[in-house]
């Protein structure tokens, strides 16, 4: 997979996606702009949901929401035949108003409130349990008269070679169960008649280019299933493998292909399953960025170029940490390009740094471009997971709209925010 959308492509007006001029888009729908791909986006899906029919047909590949959500991208995750992962209230409630099934969406978080419970029961969402706590709140509301359907949450204890901060299977992640809880844990879920077992869950990271991590997890699943059937005789229906295969944000960066790691996964979990003589599970997969990561561009307009003489050339764009802060946040790094000029190297050496009060707010520190001029188009690869859902207010920045390509023509599916929308909660007259 490229660090490119599927439709981008150079027309006389330099680059094109989804058959429109970028400088269009932008004339349209303000700058800076955050663009989606419908054909990247549906194409990513059926990376996945395509091998899975030949490999593992009873099997479900549920969009990771965190990574980009809104209603309308809900609605087209749903559109694929794709479930859904939510991770708090707010994604949950956006959810239930979007065309998803909610007996396609699973609900995550180590610390889900009461009343994001009540919700999320009441509509016939999944429930990924973390926590003990969590338990015991979902029996009361069984008291009420709810009924439960849960996944457990496990740490496979697998150190994948990611970002640290986003390592999640290991032992000391805030996320999830630890085996020795299993036994007592089961034992507790049987013991309810309105909380129905469903199966067990892992993600070991994000960004992951190995897939030796993931099929490794298989056996350490299947193993957690053994002692679960032999504490409390509840029998694991669903695997869910979670998420976390990378994606190229530059050439330096070499992901697996997903068709093969689908395969694998598949042929490695209907070889384990024999071995052990048990029913292969339903299979569940939670890609976030893969799905949407590539299928988003960021296009800046650049206002100021700032030269210290013998020192660097900074490039200043209209957007920066607040609208993506994985540079500060991870060290991200991207790929860029002249949208007058695109695929042209050049042999300027630049930094690009974004407006806002903050010397670290800088989103590349050299990146080589074309000569760079006030008013040029600046496009950023790669942007369509965890860039719109991290973005800020910082500096009261308004959040860029996100539009869709397809097919030539472009909707709307986040609007820009607007100065008035930054007051809204002010209080005007209460001091
Ligand atoms: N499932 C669970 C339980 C997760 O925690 C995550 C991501 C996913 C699925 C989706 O993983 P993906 O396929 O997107 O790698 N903000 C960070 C990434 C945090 C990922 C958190 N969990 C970043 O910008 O890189």
């Amino acid at each position: 997979m490229k660090h490119t959308p599927n439709s981008l492509s150079t027309g006389n007006n330099g680059l094109q996606i989804g058959g429109i001029d970028i400088a269009d888009l932008v004339s349209q729908y303000g700058s800076p702009l955050y663009v989606m791909d419908d054909a990247t986006l549906r194409g990513n899906c059926r990376l996945y949901t395509e091998p899975l029919k030949e490999h593992y047909p009873n099997s479900q590949v549920l969009y990771a929401g965190k990574a980009n959500l809104n209603l309308p991208l809900i609605n087209i995750m749903h559109s694929e035949g794709m479930g859904l992962d939510v991770v708090s209230g707010g994604e949950l409630y956006t959810a239930l108003k979007s065309k998803m099934d909610p007996t396609h969406i699973y609900f995550h978080g180590n610390n889900k409130s009461v009343e994001e419970l009540r919700l999320a029961l009441k509509n016939g969402v999944n429930i990924v349990l973390d926590n003990e706590q969590e338990l015991d709140n979902i029996i009361s509301l069984t008291q009420e008269g709810l009924d439960a359907k849960v996944m457990i949450r496990l740490k496979p204890e697998i150190e994948a070679h990611t970002h640290e901060y986003i390592k999640t299977g290991q032992i000391d992640s805030k996320f999830g169960f630890d085996k020795r809880e299993l036994g007592a844990l089961s034992i507790k879920i049987a013991d309810q008649d309105k909380v129905q077992y469903l199966g067990i869950h892992s993600h070991i990271g994000s960004q992951i280019f190995d897939t030796e991590p993931f099929l490794d997890s298989v056996d350490i699943m299947l193993g957690y299933a053994d002692t679960i059937r032999e504490a409390s005789g509840l029998e694991t229906s669903q695997l869910n493998l979670g998420g976390g295969i990378g994606i190229q944000y530059t050439e330096a960066d070499n992901p697996p292909e997903i068709p093969a790691y689908m395969a694998a996964v598949c042929n490695k979990v209907k070889e384990a399953c024999k071995q052990r003589g048990i029913a292969e599970p339903k299979l569940l997969f939670e890609p976030g960025r893969s799905i949407v990561g590539n299928a988003g561009i960021t296009v800046y307009t650049v206002g100021t170029i700032k030269e210290i003489e013998g020192v660097k050339t900074y490039i200043f764009v209209d957007g920066g940490m607040a609208d993506n802060p994985r540079p500060m946040m991870y060290q991200a790094e991207y790929t860029y390009d002249l949208a007058h000029q695109p695929g042209v190297k050049g042999d300027k050496e630049y930094a690009i740094a974004g407006k806002f009060c903050e010397s670290g707010d800088v989103l590349t520190h050299k990146v080589n471009l074309p000569e760079v001029n006030v008013g040029d188009l600046l496009v950023v690869y790669g942007t369509g997971a965890y860039n719109y859902v991290m973005a800020s207010n910082y500096n009261r920045a308004v959040r860029p709209a996100m539009v869709l390509v397809a097919g030539g023509q472009a909707k709307e599916l986040i609007k820009r925010e607007t100065l008035d929308d930054l007051m809204q909660y002010d209080q005007k007259d209460s001091v």
